[in-house]
């Protein structure tokens, strides 16, 4: 078994990593919609802003067997994050952990410190990542709606119980110019409960965010709730949501927050009311929305619950020093 750098991968070796990704997905998590070649060629093509992308494959007898996928950050103080793959037939020949040790030592020579992954509880990556120096950081609720179980006239009471003092805005893709600012102050409110360091969000790095998301063929929807003169819009909170374009029956709920300020006056499940209503008229192609919240974040999770979210399993985020990895340099 040899394990090569994919540095600009082929049309083939895209398809070849997709046939391990689909393998992999049927196995650890069946049920759930595989990604398709599209979504994979822009995961593995077009990397998320302010980081790179590096790839590697295992292969034996001429066969891909198993991925690696390492996302470095730009900011040296930011964690990387990784994603390895055996195809179920493979596991349990050191594969895996020939794939982490290659993307390990290239940790190092980035000098990046931390490395973050996220996994389905209950799956094979438990032992593996806790056998090679990760640690659990994060336990997370991932909880699916359906929209055609969505009461639409309750649905149009809660967007209609406007908190006193706010009013709505949408866009789809970039925000503005003029609310650029705002939102990327209103994320930074988020840093609360992020993994891996907190990402410093300002305008430009906001823009690249749904640039990233268009590069893919994505399409991005945000709803803010705005106060203050309508000449200069402060935004207390947001809600955004990622509808793929070519899988668009499972959109992806992306980040919700709202501003410390101005918690507690229901923001939260009027945005998202406000994006669900939005949502059924303009993309009746969206059957579903997948969101995840942390497992001790229970005022979320009361706005999904009450939203009709229903428990669909448990994803894990892990972090390790990568010092404590495992390493082919000796
Ligand atoms: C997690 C995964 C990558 C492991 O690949 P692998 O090639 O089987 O891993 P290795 O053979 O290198 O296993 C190394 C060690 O991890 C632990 N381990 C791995 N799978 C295990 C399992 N099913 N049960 C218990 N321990 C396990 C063991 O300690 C193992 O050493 P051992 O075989 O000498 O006992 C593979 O199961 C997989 O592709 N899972 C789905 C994708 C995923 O969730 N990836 C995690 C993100 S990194």
């Amino acid at each position: 078994m040899d394990v090569i750098a994919l540095g600009d991968p082929t049309d083939a070796q895209i398809g070849e990593w997709q046939s391990v990704a689909a393998a992999v997905w049927a196995c650890d998590r069946p049920g759930d919609p595989v990604p398709d070649l599209e979504q994979t060629r822009a995961r593995l093509l077009v990397p998320p802003p302010a980081s790179r992308n590096v790839l590697w494959a295992a292969v034996d007898g001429g066969r891909m067997c198993g991925t690696a996928y390492l996302r470095l950050p730009d900011d040296a103080g930011r964690a990387a994050e990784i994603d390895v793959q055996v195809l179920p037939a493979h596991r349990r020949r050191g594969i895996g952990t020939r794939l982490l040790a290659v993307a390990a030592d290239r940790l190092r020579a980035a000098r990046c410190g931390t490395v973050v992954v996220q996994v389905l509880a209950g799956t094979p990556a438990v032992p593996f990542l806790e056998a090679h120096g990760f640690h659990c950081v994060l336990s997370l609720r991932v909880m699916l709606l359906r929209l055609d179980e969505l009461d639409p006239l309750r649905l149009a009471r809660l967007v209609a119980d406007a908190p006193p003092g706010y009013r709505l805005a949408r866009w789809t893709g970039t925000v503005s110019d003029e609310l650029a600012g705002e939102l990327a102050m209103a994320k930074r409110a988020m840093a609360d409960i992020t993994v891996g360091g907190s990402f410093r969000w300002d305008p430009r790095r906001v823009r690249e965010m749904a640039e990233a998301v268009a590069a893919r063929g994505d399409r991005l929807y945000t709803v803010a709730a705005l106060h203050g003169p309508a000449a200069a819009p402060r935004i207390a909170g947001f809600t955004e949501v990622v509808v793929s374009s070519t899988a668009p029956e499972r959109a992806a709920q992306y980040d919700t927050a709202v501003v410390p300020e101005h918690r507690g006056r229901r923001l939260g499940i009027w945005l998202k009311a406000a994006m669900l209503e939005w949502l059924r008229t303009e993309r009746p192609d969206v059957r579903e929305i997948e969101t995840d919240n942390a497992d001790d974040n229970s005022h979320m999770l009361a706005v999904n619950a009450e939203l009709g979210f229903r428990h669909q399993r448990d994803h894990l985020d892990y972090q390790a020093d990568v010092a404590d990895l495992p390493t082919l340099v000796r």
